[in-house]
């Protein structure tokens, strides 16, 4: 057994964190609480001059208990054994190579996420008007990758495919008044094409059933309370699921899930037109948009008409008895001048390192990063990057825990390898520009006064020359 295990102590540890979402500040918390190596220091590195990850750049803007966890992963970012090094990327052209970062390090943890989004690969994806979700939240996010330029939202008929809460997430803002989102953070350019939005009806599409879906019913049942709005949901779709007819379970099945029967139960109101379906009823100011809730249909081409997306033609499917669907041989065609694919995310190879392109993950054993089926000394991966784009913000506690006992027990061996005294001045001599920890707190405060001046609260500054430009005026 390894020195760290079996309770002796090593010398100081010296760790890069990848990454600053989730699975990068649990990794960084895990390293702090641990007493096997009681001298440890972790520089948390981003590509972005943020921190965060998606916690900044994908939770809704009006999900703001949510985003409040900010608060906790602050509190671990700002602990003295912490340097948070932002505006470093890893693995791309411009940034720092996994080979160079392991000689400053003894250890580097790579918790960089799953930018990506998995394509529907049907005709027609790339119409105009055709967007990833991926897409559509990094730009109300903010995310300065995408940049201010709105999306026109002069569409009548949306069409959101897949039916995961990232899907819940988008139809709810095309769905949600402007004036509800006045108060987030939500950056300028998106807060006006939504104020100017004609979308009126936004289908959510799955191509399996009801008890199939992957919303959790918290954020279903958010869609009935939206005011300005009303869930349609046709009976006759939602007893096509077996599982519908039979909540408590089919003879000689295991029963359902919790979830599952939530969503059930959340839907049958819905279908019987009981209220809960949208603030929105016959009283209610404004105009009323319908949010409709599809089953069993696959989509399998956006049409087009005058070079932009006009609809998207579904196959209707029938449940095949395992948990699976088969094509019917009916076709549906769902008018749509914007179509909002949400079927999931998907890891991003990061040069230098492996990459399963199945899995769209880092080949690892309970975090070790593996090269040719070998564990690689002082590489570990933690969070999507490691386990694939699901789960839930909480879900990567767990999983940078496991990472961090990896590390722990190859503590003795990792700390007699060389590691740099001043990890940052060898980035600098390398021509890399770190935002540090005020710069961020900078970019905060300007934040703050631009939604100051627009008589809001924080407004997120959208684009990377805004926010270097704020990060470097630390000193001013
Ligand atoms: C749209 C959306 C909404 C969500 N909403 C919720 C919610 O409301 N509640 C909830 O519990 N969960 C939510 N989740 C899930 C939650 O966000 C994830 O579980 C979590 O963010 C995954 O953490 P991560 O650290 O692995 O990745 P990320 O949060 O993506 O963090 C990865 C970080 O790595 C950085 N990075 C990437 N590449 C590099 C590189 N090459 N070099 C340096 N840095 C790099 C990125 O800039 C980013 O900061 C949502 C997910 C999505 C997609
Ligand atoms: N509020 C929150 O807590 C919150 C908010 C957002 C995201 N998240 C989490 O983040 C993770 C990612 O969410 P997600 O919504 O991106 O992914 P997801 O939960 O995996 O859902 C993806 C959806 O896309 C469908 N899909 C996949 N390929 C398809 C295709 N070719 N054609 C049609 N439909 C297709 C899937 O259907 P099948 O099941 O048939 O494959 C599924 O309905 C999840 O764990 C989610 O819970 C949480």
């Amino acid at each position: 057994m390894l020195e760290a295990t079996s309770g002796k102590r090593c010398a100081v540890l010296s760790v890069a964190v990848v990454g600053s979402g989730p699975s990068g500040v649990y990794t960084a918390q895990a390293l702090l609480r641990q007493s096997l190596v009681p001298d440890v220091r972790v520089h948390v590195l981003d590509r972005l001059p943020t921190p965060y990850g998606l916690v900044r750049y994908g939770v809704a803007p009006d999900h703001e208990k949510i985003k409040s966890l900010q608060n906790s992963l602050r509190a671990v970012l700002e602990d003295d054994r912490v340097t948070f090094v932002g505006n470093v990327g890893v693995g791309g052209a411009e940034g720092v190579s996994p080979a160079r970062l392991a000689g400053l390090y003894h250890a580097v943890v790579y918790c960089v996420g799953a930018s990506a989004d998995r394509p529907l690969a049907v005709p027609g994806e790339s119409l105009p008007g055709s967007y990833s979700a991926t897409t559509f939240v990094s730009w109300y996010s903010a995310h300065p990758d995408i940049g201010a330029d709105p999306f026109a939202l002069d569409a009548r008929s949306a069409v959101v495919i897949g039916v995961g809460n990232v899907a819940v997430d988008v139809a709810r803002i095309l769905a949600r008044g402007a004036d509800e989102l006045r108060g987030t953070d939500v950056p300028r350019a998106a807060l006006s094409a939504l104020e100017a939005s004609r979308v009126h009806d936004v289908h959510i599409m799955g191509r399996r059933g009801p008890s199939q879906a992957r919303f959790t019913t918290k954020e279903l049942r958010e869609l009935g309370a939206l005011p300005g709005a009303r869930v349609v949901v046709d009976p006759a779709e939602l007893a096509l699921d077996p599982a519908y007819a039979a909540p408590d379970g089919l003879p000689g099945a295991l029963p359902l899930p919790a979830v599952v029967r939530r969503n059930l139960e959340v839907l049958r109101g819905w279908s019987a037109g009981r209220a809960g379906a949208g603030g929105a009823g016959p009283a209610a100011a404004g105009p009323v948009r319908r949010i409709r809730l599809r089953f069993f249909l696959r989509p399998v081409e956006l049409l087009e008409r005058g070079g932009r997306v006009a609809g998207v033609r579904f196959a209707r499917t029938a449940p095949d008895g395992a948990g699976g669907v088969r094509d019917t041989g009916r076709y549906e065609d769902v008018e749509a001048q914007l179509v909002l694919r949400a079927v999931g995310y998907r890891g991003v190879e990061l040069p230098g390192l492996p990459f399963d392109p199945v899995r769209g993950t880092v080949p690892h054993a309970a975090g070790r990063v593996l090269r040719g089926g070998v564990a690689s000394p002082g590489e570990y991966v933690a969070g999507w990057i490691k386990r694939g784009p699901t789960g839930v913000i909480g879900s990567n506690r767990s999983c940078a825990k496991e990472t961090v006992t990896s590390l722990l027990e190859d503590a003795p061996a990792l700390t007699r390898r060389t590691a740099a005294d001043d990890p940052l001045a060898v980035l600098r001599e390398w021509g890399l520009q770190p935002v540090e920890w005020a710069g961020w707190l900078s970019i905060e405060r300007a934040e703050a006064e631009l939604g100051r001046s627009l008589g809001r609260g924080p407004v997120k500054i959208p684009d990377w020359a805004g926010l270097l430009a704020a990060a470097r005026d630390e000193n001013a």
